[in-house]
């Protein structure tokens, strides 16, 4: 119970827009920063190393106001996106591509700055070293805002909330949450899941694994006696697996955002001009609409 409390404090503290896509707040001069060009030809060649920065001023409305400050991303002209794409339906492959919720707002996010997304998929384990050392300058990967997190990289507005779910066997003597003490727990590692049960029922009673495909897989074989993880993913992976059902109970509602590095507020600050746009005319509830059924 404590840790939905802590949810909760983590989830007031990150100013949650998309809780209520409804909260109009004064104009924050929208304007979309792209001191980065306008990359029509969105064809980032390494070798144009001209210093664009020197071009004429174009003449920008509102002076009196905060200049839009001016962000860099890891690429010139170029989003990139560290993601673990085995998390439908937030980011998985269809084919060679990965789809999804978070390619969906990324890339509309990446069009608004004048960006091109590239996304480049990993460990979910290595997503907020390679923001923090700049080898992606975004992780969008159904990521919780989450306390520890927040000591190494910087979180945007919320875009959607997260719920910790249990998955049991359809004969499963666990009932709820209360039924988990001494029993051998599933999650993906490095996942809230995975912090959650650690500190709730002991190291020894959790096995991680690399992705949460390979956790239900694990339930399927007995190996474990259930998974602990995102909502939208095990309704999922129970879809796709016989004999497996989600329980009523909600372990902890979290708030997914992007992760941006600590020493980019200037991208950060764009993202979330983006962002709260893309809430506020109902775009990123359409996209979770498409990829979410309603209950
Ligand atoms: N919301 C959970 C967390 O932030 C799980 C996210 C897993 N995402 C993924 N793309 N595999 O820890």
């Amino acid at each position: 119970m404590k840790k939905l409390i802590a949810a909760v404090l983590v989830a007031a503290m990150s100013i949650s827009l998309a809780a209520c896509g409804s909260k109009k707040e004064e104009e924050p001069a929208s304007a979309p920063t792209l001191e980065n060009q306008e990359t029509e030809a969105e064809a980032p060649q390494p070798e144009a190393e001209e210093p664009k920065e020197s071009e004429p001023a174009t003449e920008d409305p509102a002076p009196s106001s905060e200049p839009a400050a001016e962000f860099t991303t890891v690429t010139e002209g170029v989003l990139t996106m560290g993601t673990n794409a085995t998390f439908p339906p937030y980011e998985f492959y269809e084919g060679e591509n990965i789809i999804g919720i978070d390619a969906e707002v990324a890339e509309l996010l990446a069009e608004k700055l004048g960006l091109r997304l590239e996304i480049v998929d990993m460990d979910f384990t290595a997503i907020v070293t390679s923001v923090q050392t700049g080898k992606v300058d975004v992780g969008v990967a159904g990521m919780t805002v989450d306390e520890e997190r927040l000591k190494n990289v910087d979180f945007t507005d919320s875009y959607a909330t997260g719920v910790q779910v249990i998955i049991v066997p359809q004969d499963s003597q666990i009932a709820s949450v209360d039924d988990l003490e001494g029993k051998l727990i599933g999650v993906q590692e490095g996942t809230t899941g995975h912090t959650y049960c650690s500190d709730d029922y002991g190291e020894d009673s959790v096995v991680a694994y690399n992705n949460g495909a390979t956790a239900v897989q694990a339930l399927q074989q007995g190996k474990v006696d259930c998974v602990v993880i995102d909502k939208q993913p095990a309704i999922s992976f129970v879809e796709a697996n016989e004999g497996l059902k989600i329980l009523d109970t909600e372990y902890v509602i979290e708030d997914y955002a992007v992760a941006v590095s600590k020493e980019n507020t200037a991208l950060k600050d764009a993202l979330n001009a983006a962002l709260k746009e893309m809430i506020d005319d109902g775009t990123v509830q359409k996209i979770l609409d498409k990829y979410i059924k309603a209950e």
